[in-house]
C-alpha cells in the first residue's frame, strides 16, 4: 500500500503580553478602527525580553506531543519554519531539540517566511516516506515583532509572535484504507518578486538584522491569485474538489486576503478558521496556530477534509490537503 503521513497531535503557543489595537495608536498615528477596516487584527502577542524563538516552539512543541501522546525520545525529526532564529546559526531546531533534552535524530530550519510551515509539512512527509526518520515535529515559530520598524505604521501594525506545532508520522494500513493523512502538497515560489516584501538586513549583506519592507497594495494583488491556484492544484493531485473541503485553514495575514481567497474558491464563510483578529500575522506560525484552535475548540475532527494554504515573502507559496 502507499505511504502516506498523518498528523497526530497539534498545539498552539502565544506570548503572555497582549498589545492591542489602541495601545499601538499611543506610539504610531494609527486607530484600532484603521487596522480593523484595513486587516480585521484587533490585538497581538509579543515575545517577552529574553523569550526567544526557540522557546515560542518548544512551548507549541510539548503541547502537539502531549496531544499527540508521546514525547522527545518518540520524535527524531525536528524541522521548524522560522524567519526569525534565535541566532543566525545554529538552526533554531537544534536548540529546540537541545531544549526538549534530546541528543537524537535530526533537526532543521525552513525559510520560506509565511509559506514555511506549509513547506515544512510536505517536507517532513517527504523524509517520513524515505525512512530518514520514524516521527516528526514539525513547528511553525516566530518572534516577528523583533523584525519590525515600530515607527513604521505600514507594517508594525500587522504582524504578532507565536508558535505553533504538530506531530507526523507514517499512517497505518487501516487509516490509508480509510483515506486519511496528508493527501497531497502543491509548493511554489517565485523570487522575481523578492523585494515586494523582505526584511533589509542579513548576514551577508549588511551584517544587521534589518526591517520589514513591504509593498502593501503589490502584495494584495498577488495574495489571492496565488492563493488560490496552488489551493487547485492542491486539490487536484488529491483528487478532490472545493466542495469536497470542510475547513479551510489559510495564513492568517490579513482578513481582506482570507476573505477574497475564501470568496474565489467559493468557500462559505464558515468553513473558514480565521485568527487573525486575535494573532495578527504571525507568519510561519500563523496556520499550525489557525489549526490548534479549530482543533480544541472541536470544529475540525477525524475524517474532514481540510486545506492549509500559505503566501508569503520571495514570492513563497503553498498548500496541502489533508483528511484528518
Ligand atoms: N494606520 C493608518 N493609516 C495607515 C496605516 C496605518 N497603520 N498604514 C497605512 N496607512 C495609510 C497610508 O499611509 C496611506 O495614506 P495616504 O493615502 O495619506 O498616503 C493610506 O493609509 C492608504 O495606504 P495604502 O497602502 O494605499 O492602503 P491600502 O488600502 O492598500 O491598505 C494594506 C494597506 C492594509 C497594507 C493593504 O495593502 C494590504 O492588506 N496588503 C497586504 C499586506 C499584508 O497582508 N502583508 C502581510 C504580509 S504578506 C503575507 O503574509 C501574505
Amino acid at each position: 500500500m502507499t505511504q502516506r503521513s498523518i498528523i497526530r497531535g497539534v498545539g498552539g503557543y502565544l506570548p503572555e503580553r497582549i498589545l492591542t489595537n489602541a495601545e499601538l495608536a499611543l506610539t504610531v498615528d494609527t486607530s484600532d478602527e484603521w487596522i480593523q477596516q484595513r486587516v480585521g487584527i484587533k490585538e497581538r502577542h509579543i515575545a517577552a525580553e529574553g523569550q526567544f524563538t526557540s522557546d515560542l516552539a518548544v512551548e507549541a512543541a510539548r503541547k502537539a506531543m502531549g496531544a499527540a501522546n508521546v514525547t522527545p525520545a518518540d520524535i527524531d525529526i525536528i524541522i521548524v519554519a522560522t524567519t526569525t532564529p534565535d541566532y543566525t546559526f545554529p538552526a533554531a531546531a537544534t536548540l529546540v531539540q537541545m531544549k526538549l533534552g534530546m541528543h537524537h535524530g535530526m533537526a532543521l530550519d525552513i525559510q520560506a517566511v509565511c509559506s514555511g510551515f506549509v513547506y515544512a509539512v510536505a517536507t517532513a512527509d517527504s523524509y517520513l516516506k524515505n525512512g530518514l526518520g520514524t516521527r516528526a515535529l514539525v513547528i511553525g515559530a516566530e518572534t516577528f515583532s523583533r523584525l519590525l520598524d515600530w515607527t513604521d505604521r505600514t507594517t508594525c501594525v500587522l504582524f504578532g509572535d507565536g508558535a505553533g506545532a504538530v506531530v507526523m508520522d507514517l499512517a497505518t494500513d487501516a487509516e490509508i484504507a480509510a483515506g486519511r493523512g496528508l493527501l497531497a502538497s502543491a509548493l511554489r515560489s517565485d523570487g522575481h518578486h523578492w523585494d515586494k516584501l523582505y526584511v533589509d538586513g542579513g548576514p551577508s549583506s549588511t551584517g544587521t538584522t534589518g526591517h520589514v519592507h513591504m509593498q502593501g497594495p503589490e502584495v494584495f494583488r498577488h495574495a489571492v491569485g496565488k492563493i488560490t491556484d496552488v489551493v487547485y492544484s492542491a486539490l487536484e493531485k488529491g483528487g478532490a474538489t472545493v466542495d469536497d473541503l470542510d475547513w479551510f485553514v489559510p495564513h492568517q495575514a490579513n482578513r481582506r486576503i482570507i476573505d477574497g481567497a475564501g470568496n474565489k474558491l467559493g468557500l462559505p464563510p464558515e468553513k473558514v478558521v480565521v485568527t487573525v483578529d486575535l494573532h495578527a500575522n504571525t507568519s510561519a506560525a500563523s496556520v499550525p496556530l489557525a489549526l490548534s484552535v479549530a482543533v480544541a475548540d472541536g470544529r475540525i475532527k477525524q475524517g474532514d477534509l481540510v486545506m492549509l494554504e500559505a503566501m508569503g515573502g520571495g514570492f513563497t507559496w503553498g498548500a496541502s490537503l489533508i483528511r484528518w
